[in-house]
């Protein structure tokens, strides 16, 4: 029997879930250094060009295929077109890559809450975070040493995932997100209102937000823009079609994506903020200039702040606010990943819920827990990140809107779906957006990556490790997907595209 499709409740627990989902580490560590590298002030033109044409845009797209075809990625894709399955699997396999890396830097945040308490990283941040408590082998390039001080957060993590998916979309992501969301404001509200009276926060905010118009011209900055704004509104791989697929059918859909595009960008300038007041102080007490403290990533979230946090009166108390901020912005991103695969895999196979989480939470958690807890999990994390980002939803998102708008000619009826349910219509401009343009751009930025990659290799690390964890994983999910997009349905799976409304 097909099952009944679960559901949200309402549309404001769909709107926190997607925020959930949006509003991750990328808002924390990658915004403020990308905004700053990009022009400061100036950095607003770019962005906000891309979150016009492409993020919302994009957003959209993923809404109107998710609420229109009812279904998961593979199967909103299937119920397009036959040959369109595999998209939707490619979709999925990223989430997969991305799920696995992602819950191990949730668990470091989860260790670090903890060790923001007594300071316990001592007077020396950097080698405490890679050598002592990651315990990297720089002689090493790949292996299975484990780390037991990394495995058991990180078992927790997944742990705590696979139950919240076990509950359900409205009772166990639903309900969370409206829990998780709210708290995860007030800390972050606290830090950053915190950072504010710290002295050298106004010297901080000064450098973050001068304007720098000649970058303005320099066309990685657009490519960064667009790069964040992709990453930052997670648009183009599934996530958001799964979660708009379990809406009401009639939801306004673009006021709702208009609510989660303001608010992932209101929490990255309120992170552009807070980081860059620390950054401000931490200048000032070093004396020397912002620009010679600012970091991203992994540098600026492990060894930076805690740094930072050392020097700092009432630092335990900052540190706390800041990983835990971490951990929550992260966890309820890593809920609506793995749902993209459980729900895939839940209608493939026509299995219940609570058995899908199991096996696809279970099958996650195990690659994750061998690959990452490692003396080389480090390097092989970096790989993988920076080839699913930059690679994997770049090709996957063109691959995706120049299949719709110039093979299946999906855009007119998806703007009339939209058109009929929202407050805020789309109309032409949405279109030449989401088939022309975007697609234009992403064309550039995937030329420009692979040209980087393949003349510079990446961050200096072996070639083997590259080509294993970058090329290869990423080749592997396209061949995966194909594979899999091939194999039956359950004989009682309507592969029809439902009425238009
Ligand atoms: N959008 C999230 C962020 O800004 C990142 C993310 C990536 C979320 C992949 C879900 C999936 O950090
Ligand atoms: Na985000």
């Amino acid at each position: 029997m097909e099952q009944k499709r679960e559901m949200w409740s309402g549309r404001t627990v769909f709107i926190l879930a997607a925020i959930g989902s949006a509003v991750g580490l990328g808002n924390i560590w990658r915004f403020p250094y990308v905004a700053y590298e990009g022009g400061g002030g100036a950095f607003v033109v770019p962005y906000l060009i891309a979150l016009l044409t492409a993020g919302l845009t994009l957003l959209f797209v993923d809404y109107a295929i998710g609420h229109r075809f009812r279904g998961s990625a593979p199967l909103s894709f299937r119920r397009m077109s036959r040959p369109a399955e595999a998209i939707g699997w490619w979709q999925v396999g990223i989430c997969f890559v991305i799920a696995v890396y992602y819950a191990a830097i949730i668990a470091w945040a989860l260790r670090y809450t903890l060790f923001s308490i007594g300071e316990e990283w001592g007077d020396d941040p950097a080698g405490f975070f890679t050598s002592e408590f990651l315990q990297q082998d720089s002689d090493a390039v790949f292996g299975f040493d484990f780390v037991p001080a990394i495995a058991w957060p990180l078992l927790i993590v997944w742990l705590a995932t696979i139950v919240i998916l076990a509950f359900g979309v409205q009772k166990g992501i639903g309900a969370s997100s409206v829990v998780f969301i709210p708290v995860l404001v007030v800390l972050f509200g606290v830090f950053v209102v915190r950072a504010l009276f710290l002295d050298g926060a106004a010297t901080g905010l000064d450098a973050f937000f001068t304007p720098n118009w000649s970058a303005l011209t320099d066309s990685g900055v657009w490519i960064a823009a667009y790069g964040q704004i992709f990453f930052s509104l997670s648009v183009g791989f599934g996530i958001m079609i799964t979660y708009a697929s379990y809406l009401k059918r009639r939801t306004n859909l673009t006021g709702s994506g208009l609510v989660v595009g303001f608010s992932n960008s209101s929490f990255e300038v309120l992170a552009g903020i807070g980081v860059f007041a620390v950054l401000g102080y931490m200048a000032q007490i070093s004396g020397v200039a912002v620009d010679e403290v600012v970091e991203s990533g992994i540098g600026l979230a492990f060894i930076a702040f805690p740094t930072i946090i050392s020097e700092i009166p009432g630092g335990p108390f900052l540190g706390v606010l800041f990983f835990l901020s971490l951990v929550l912005a992260g966890f309820t991103s890593l809920i609506s990943i793995v749902q993209v695969i459980v729900a895939a895999v839940q209608e493939k196979t026509g299995l219940g819920r609570v058995p899908s989480v199991l096996i696809v939470g279970g099958i996650t958690a195990v690659t994750s827990l061998a690959l990452f807890p490692t003396t080389t999990g480090l390097n092989t994390l970096d790989v993988v990140d920076n080839f699913a980002n930059n690679i994997g939803i770049v090709t996957v998102a063109l691959v995706t809107l120049v299949t719709i708008t110039w093979v299946l000619r999906q855009l007119p009826d998806l703007e009339a779906h939209l058109d009929a349910v929202s407050s805020f219509k789309v109309g032409l401009l949405w279109r030449f957006f989401a088939g022309v343009l975007t697609p234009a751009v992403l064309t550039w930025m995937l030329i420009d990556q692979v040209v980087q990659r393949v003349q510079d290799g990446y961050g200096g690390l072996p070639d083997s490790l590259v080509n294993g964890f970058g090329w290869g994983v990423q080749i592997a999910i396209v061949v995966v997907a194909i594979v899999v997009s091939r194999l039956p349905w359950p004989r009682d799976t309507d592969t029809t595209p439902p009425p238009l409304l």
